[in-house]
């Protein structure tokens, strides 16, 4: 576990390279971990006398890897000796960045994962009326919840751990707007749920959106699509964003024709599987 004073070194040295790179190096989940007591989270420091030069932090439990350099000390091989310290997990790559690229590419890392951010703007709130949707309540719907959460994403690498302490960390962030957490039932029971989230900026997001697989196919995410989507219209968001594996077609497709369009790229580059050495 990091000292409270390297989590605020890690944190400025987060921001200094977002400044040079118009780019967040590391991402929520990532920046939650690094004052939590976590087993399966290592962190990796480099100094350079006191300074704080390289993080890299290696989640278990994901499987990947977050990694970035000071910008004034890049290309020394701090970059690639963080690398070696990850035991060969894969490692993300924001914003799909050239820098990242050629260094993936010389440390021989193919990409492995791409997650897409796409986005569109909201249309004024209407008086949207789905009598099978309702806010989520913590002590009648979260066994359920994250009982469904495993089933829908049990494909997801990071999402399908989704677990209590996950909940509640989130509703405890100053982003949490219960109005915005929304479930649908079905005659046996919790059968999906949206739970979008407004960032400081004022501008909305599909945190979640998840249906049981008995639901699915049947337009009930279409359904709570636009409940979350009008919610947060009704709260001002000018537009709104989410993030999707690109492999998941289904989902693209749905987003697609909700009118939400690709704006931003995050690759995970990680060595080549036995797989894609036979296919090379
Ligand atoms: C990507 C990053 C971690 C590289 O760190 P680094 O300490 O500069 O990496 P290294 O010095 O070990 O570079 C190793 C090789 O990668 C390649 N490389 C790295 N950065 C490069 C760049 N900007 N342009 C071209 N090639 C580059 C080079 O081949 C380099 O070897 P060389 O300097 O002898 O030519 C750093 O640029 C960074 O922090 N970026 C922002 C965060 C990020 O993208 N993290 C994800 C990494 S996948």
């Amino acid at each position: 576990m990091l000292s409270p004073e390297a989590v605020g070194q890690v944190r400025a040295l987060a921001a200094r390279a977002e400044a040079a790179d118009g780019e967040r190096p590391l991402n929520e989940d990532a920046l939650l971990a690094l004052g939590a007591d976590d087993p399966a989270v290592d962190h990796q420091l480099r100094h350079d006398g006191d300074e704080l030069i390289g993080y890299a932090q290696h989640n278990r439990r994901h499987g990947s890897g977050q990694m970035l350099v000071h910008p004034a000390h890049r290309r020394r091989g701090v970059g690639t000796e963080l690398l070696r310290s990850l035991d060969g997990a894969p490692v993300w790559a924001f914003g799909d960045l050239e820098p990242a690229h050629h260094f993936a590419a010389a440390n021989h890392l193919i990409e492995q994962r791409r997650l897409l951010i796409m986005q569109r703007r909201l249309d004024p709130p209407t008086e949207l009326n789905d009598p099978d949707i309702r806010p989520f309540d913590l002590t009648t719907d979260a066994d359920q919840l994250l009982d469904l959460n495993a089933l829908a994403f049990d494909w997801h690498p990071e999402q399908r751990h989704f677990n209590r302490a996950d909940l509640t960390a989130r509703m405890a962030e100053s982003w949490y707007d219960p109005d915005g957490f929304l479930v649908a039932t079905d005659a046996v029971g919790l059968a999906g749920f949206h739970w979008t989230k407004r960032h400081p900026d004022g501008h909305g997001e599909v945190y979640i959106l998840a249906t049981h697989p008995r639901a699915q196919g049947t337009g009930l995410g279409r359904r709570l699509l636009a409940a979350g989507l009008n919610h947060l219209a009704a709260r001002g968001a000018p537009t709104v964003q989410l993030y999707v594996e690109a492999a998941n077609v289904r989902a693209v497709e749905l987003y697609d024709r909700a009118g939400f369009a690709v704006v931003h790229s995050d690759v995970l580059h990680g060595p080549p599987t036995q797989t894609s050495q036979e296919s090379q």
